[in-house]
């Protein structure tokens, strides 16, 4: 399918880019999706595209990016005129715009976790990266270049969501594990848990929750029960390593993407190629190894095993 593949807002870490070539990983058909970390749920949004399943379940522990993919997907016209008018006010601030995000940010911290809010902070805060102190609070600055998406921008692809997903999608804020107790055979499971490289430099709270042992260790009640996954997991930059390799007692097979040229190193002038790891299960790998017609599909990737 072409085209982009719509998003609600910036987030940092989306497979938006990469969704293409994960798909190729993943059946054709299976029943539901589930995505325990969905983020800004960039797979469920182009898996929904392809129809690839009758239902999407779309978790994330951060309870108010749930509330503003929801309200996306069942409330496209209310979350677009409450965003508007956000937007539109900040420009009359008597303090001006920077001010205008504090003030936001400030009520989203008392309380006031709503999806227009959270949308507003991600849509005007550097990078669209999340990003939590200690106390909780979200603590990340206003990117001072910029006045926020615009809300014609997002309308168009809000509604596009909301067309794709309205009536087919279930949405929860639990932890991944829970999530995982779900799942039966027949459905599949996509995770893009947090990079260990980032969860354990910022002492953020809905980065902090993913420890390799644990993950690796919930991994295994996927392949008891039999449910098919794919997993993002670790990067490789300019032959530099981030992140543990899954253990082989999984018998999950790894892929190697190409991710393009990695913003870091276009910063110091370097030509290093980015690759994610992509890690599929058992079953997966078989299908994807004796369909002649998905074969092809693999060419620009590496299968590192
Ligand atoms: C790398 S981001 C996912 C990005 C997503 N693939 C996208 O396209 O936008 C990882 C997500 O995992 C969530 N997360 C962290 N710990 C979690 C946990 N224990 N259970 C569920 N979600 C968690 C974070 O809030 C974050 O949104």
């Amino acid at each position: 399918m072409n085209g982009k593949i719509p998003h609600v807002v910036q987030y940092q870490g989306s497979k938006r880019i990469l969704a293409p070539q994960i798909l190729q990983y993943m059946p054709r058909k299976f029943r539901r999706l589930f995505e325990p970390f969905a983020g800004m749920a960039a797979i469920t949004i182009a898996a929904a595209r392809e129809k690839r399943a009758s239902q999407y379940h779309i978790n994330d522990i951060n309870e108010p990016l749930i509330c503003l993919l929801q309200e996306a997907v069942n409330a496209p016209d209310v979350l677009i005129e409450k965003y508007t008018q956000i937007w539109s006010n900040q420009f009359d601030y008597s303090e001006g715009h920077l001010k205008h995000f504090y003030h936001i940010r400030n009520c989203f911290n008392a309380g006031e976790q709503t999806a227009e809010n959270m949308l507003y902070l991600l849509a005007r805060c550097v990078k669209g990266a999340v990003r939590y102190g200690k106390n909780g609070n979200f603590n990340q600055s206003p990117d001072k270049r910029r006045h926020g998406t615009n809300p014609r921008n997002i309308t168009e692809n809000v509604y596009a969501i909301s067309s794709l997903l309205k009536g087919k999608s279930v949405f929860s804020a639990l932890d991944y594990r829970q999530i995982f107790e779900m799942a039966e055979p027949g459905d599949l499971v996509y995770m893009d848990p947090p990079y260990q490289a980032v969860s354990n430099t910022r002492d953020c709270r809905y980065f902090a929750g993913i420890d390799f042992d644990d993950f690796s260790d919930a991994i295994k009640i996927l392949n008891r029960k039999d449910v098919d996954y794919v997993i993002s997991y670790d990067g490789e930059c300019g032959g530099k390593e981030y992140g543990n390799e899954l253990p082989q007692s999984l018998k999950c097979t790894k892929f190697l993407l190409n991710a393009g040229r990695s913003t870091q190193a276009t910063l110091l002038g370097k030509r290093d190629t980015t690759y994610e790891a992509l890690y599929v299960s058992e079953s997966i790998a078989k299908i994807i190894h004796t369909t002649p017609s998905q074969m092809p599909l693999m060419g620009a990737s590496e299968n590192a095993t």
